[in-house]
């Protein structure tokens, strides 16, 4: 079955980027001039899902202003004439596609953030998007290479890639059995081991295609990892009667979730556009070489 509902679990504190996350949340954060959450869900509508659910908190007003109609800009654009700027604020969403926002009312973990849109959902497959981590490519977007592997294989997917292993206490990483280059079954899935006792470096980046039972299971999971109800937990649980898949997107990460990964996806977005790329490049040339001297 086709995919039609994805999630966008946005309700963490954004830590990381204080002190600018206290007031604008971190998914507003411009990679050039638009905003982290913009790329994961045009990710989610290429992939054909129509309904996005958004789970916030009571500081994150900007991420559902961001995708509401802006009628007195839009007037204004009209009016002036600025016809290429009002199809941009007017194309930020499809007309098809309709949002949900849905609260959660104490940050609890990632996995009581997914299990906040059950309502939601129901009782179909689903995507879980987390927008820190911007995944940027050519071709098909991630979420559209998995969903088609979900799809055919009747399977749970979750998108994973290979790390250093003096990282492996950063991601959930799983266990699994090779199929081919891209994809593998999953047997195990264990949140932030240390290096030394991780069964694999094939860490879990945020793209998830989940069947519905996953909500049975996060419903009595108990907090594990860092205090949080770990979604990786839930996980873990899933495979004992359903199958998932581990699989290797095509393209490229970049974890938008701390300063260095934000500033590589920055430099990475603007040596691709055509209009910056000139300029941009003789900036580099020109500090690397006082570095140099
Ligand atoms: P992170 O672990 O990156 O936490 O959450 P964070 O709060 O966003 O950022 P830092 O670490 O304080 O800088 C991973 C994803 O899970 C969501 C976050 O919004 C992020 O997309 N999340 C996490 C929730 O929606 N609710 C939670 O209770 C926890």
């Amino acid at each position: 079955m086709r995919i039609r509902k994805a999630v966008f679990p946005v309700a963490g504190l954004g830590t990381r980027f204080l002190p600018a996350s206290k007031v604008v949340p971190k998914e507003m954060l411009p990679l050039i001039d638009r905003p982290l959450i913009q790329y994961a869900v045009e990710e989610a509508v290429e992939a054909g899902c129509d309904t996005l659910v958004f789970i916030t908190n009571r500081y994150k007003h900007a991420i559902a202003d961001y995708f509401d109609k802006a009628y007195e800009l839009e007037a204004k654009l009209e009016a002036a004439g600025k016809h290429e700027l009002l199809e941009m604020v007017r194309d930020i969403l499809p007309r098809h596609v309709q949002t949900v926002f849905v609260t959660q009312h104490e940050a609890l973990g990632l996995g009581h953030a997914v299990l906040c849109a059950r309502a939601i959902v129901g009782d179909e497959p689903f995507a879980v998007l987390l927008p820190d981590d911007m995944i940027w490519n050519r071709g098909r977007g991630a979420l559209q290479q998995m969903a088609d592997i979900a799809e055919r294989d009747a399977a749970s997917v979750i998108a994973v890639e290979d790390v250093p292993r003096e990282h492996t206490h950063r991601y959930g990483i799983v266990s699994a059995e090779r199929v081919d280059d891209h994809l593998a079954r999953v047997r195990g899935v264990i949140e932030k081991p240390r290096p030394e006792v991780a069964p694999s470096t094939l860490a879990i980046v945020g793209r998830y295609i989940l069947s519905p039972k996953i909500f049975e299971l996060l419903q009595t999971t108990r907090a594990g990892s860092g205090g949080e109800i770990q979604l990786t937990d839930a996980i873990a649980a899933l495979l004992r009667d359903d199958p998932v898949l581990a699989y290797r997107f095509i393209g490229r990460r970049f974890d938008c979730g701390n300063r260095l990964g934000m500033v590589q996806a920055t430099v990475h977005l603007a040596l691709e556009d055509p209009e910056l790329h000139n300029a941009v490049v003789a900036m580099m040339r020109e500090r690397l070489a006082l570095e140099t001297n």
